[in-house]
């Protein structure tokens, strides 16, 4: 019998999200063993090629040299103290370089808290209680359907959904909500780039009725660009909250804004523990070093374009289980005809060594060579063959 109440701690690990109802088959991994570049082994000694990189929190590639070097240098130095560590300045000025609109931060260990961080900032300022999201924003109660398994009824609508680049509903809602609205909350690519247009809109609309614009770059970070979504598509966000890949797997999240929307943190209590332990500080400040020396985003980008080129002739060779290819490049996958189809080739890809999402996301990595893509693609295409 198992100690983890739920298989395991992280809900996309599980057995079911990856394999749905072929959980159990022995083809599918079992649990992880190590980690290495983009190729994993199991308890039993089988390796894969991996495409789900740690769910986006691993840019570089599992167990980067320069990363692993910072962490074990930090571990040494004793990881944690009792007063704040010179590592917090540091990393602090690494994330103000990737987000100069962006001056003042603090950190967390979770995507999650991050995000409420954010949120509880946003009500500070304006004095406002509702919020519109668009995307995932962590699994805590502000963001959860209020009614939902243990989530209070008394939440109610003070958070409700705006469809993702949906420019006219996006501007209803706004207007809507108005003088009530703390903020929207988004995450810049969910299905597709944000249009230029939508993104304008929502500042527009936000500063209109005194509302703060929150980018959920969790995902995006050191991905789409160093600087993310913010960069790369602009948009002007109060505040942003960066997380999983800015530390290349070690758990780090943190929000940042500009000196009037950071000022309410003095007027609150956000504090975590370990939120300053420098583990993984220092692996943020070696991730955040090699993404801009190395242009990395600039490297995953024409590893994304090989894989989701090759995803799309996937696509039209197998119809019957494809629907279409979903995401951007350095963040794809695949949808299909219906979810046993997904499961199964997951199952298929599995069998032939390859860990590939069947739902959203597949990252790429630095370790993700054109070698490695060619052959993932090869692997999923004779595990499509098998399905169909
Ligand atoms: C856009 C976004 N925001 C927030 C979160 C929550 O982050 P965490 O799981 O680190 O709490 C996630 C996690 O997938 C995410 O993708």
């Amino acid at each position: 019998m198992s100690h983890i109440a739920g298989e395991t701690s992280t809900g996309s690990k599980t057995r079911r999200a990856l394999y749905g109802r072929y959980a159990n088959d022995d083809a599918a991994p079992g649990l992880l063993r190590r980690s290495a570049g983009c190729t994993i082994v199991d308890v039993r000694g089988r390796e894969y090629v991996d495409f789900v990189m740690g769910l986006g929190a691993v840019s570089l590639g599992y167990g980067h040299p320069a990363v692993v070097a910072a962490v074990c240098a930090a571990a040494e130095a004793g990881g944690v103290g009792p007063v704040a560590p010179e590592l917090e300045e540091t990393v602090a000025a690494d994330l103000a370089a990737l987000f100069p609109a962006h001056p003042r931060w603090r950190f967390l260990k979770t995507g999650a808290e991050a995000v409420a961080a954010a949120v509880r900032l946003a009500r500070i300022t304006t004095g406002r209680e509702r919020v519109l999201t668009c995307g995932y924003h962590g699994w805590l109660d502000w963001s959860q359907d209020a009614g939902a398994a243990g989530v209070p009824r008394a939440l109610g609508t003070l958070a409700s959904p705006v469809p993702f680049n949906d420019v006219d509903a996006s501007r209803v809602a706004i207007r809507t909500t108005a003088e009530q609205l703390a903020a929207v909350v988004l995450e810049p690519v969910i299905h597709t780039e944000p249009t230029v247009e939508w993104l304008k809109t929502v500042r527009e609309e936000t500063r209109r009725v005194g509302a703060q614009l929150i980018f959920d770059e969790v995902k995006t970070v050191c991905r789409v660009a160093p600087g993310g979504a913010t960069e790369r598509w602009g948009g002007e966000p109060d505040l942003v909250v960066v997380g999983k890949a800015i530390a290349n797997g070690m758990p780090l999240a943190a929000v940042g804004g500009t000196d009037e929307a950071m000022a309410a943190i003095g007027k609150t209590w956000i504090s975590s523990t370990l939120a300053t332990e420098f583990m993984s500080l220092a692996a943020a400040h070696a991730t955040i070093k090699t993404v801009r020396s190395g242009n990395v985003p600039a490297t995953l980008a024409r590893a994304g374009a090989a894989l989701h080129e090759g995803m799309t002739r996937l696509a039209q060779r197998h119809p019957a289980v494809i629907r279409q290819v979903t995401g951007i490049p350095v963040m794809c996958a695949f949808e299909w005809v219906d979810e046993d189809a997904g499961a199964r080739v997951a199952l298929e890809c599995a069998r032939r060594g390859l860990i590939f999402k069947r739902t959203p996301w597949n990252f790429v990595s630095l370790a993700h060579t054109d070698a490695v893509i060619a052959e993932a693609l090869a692997v999923l295409d004779d595990a499509l063959r098998a399905v169909s």
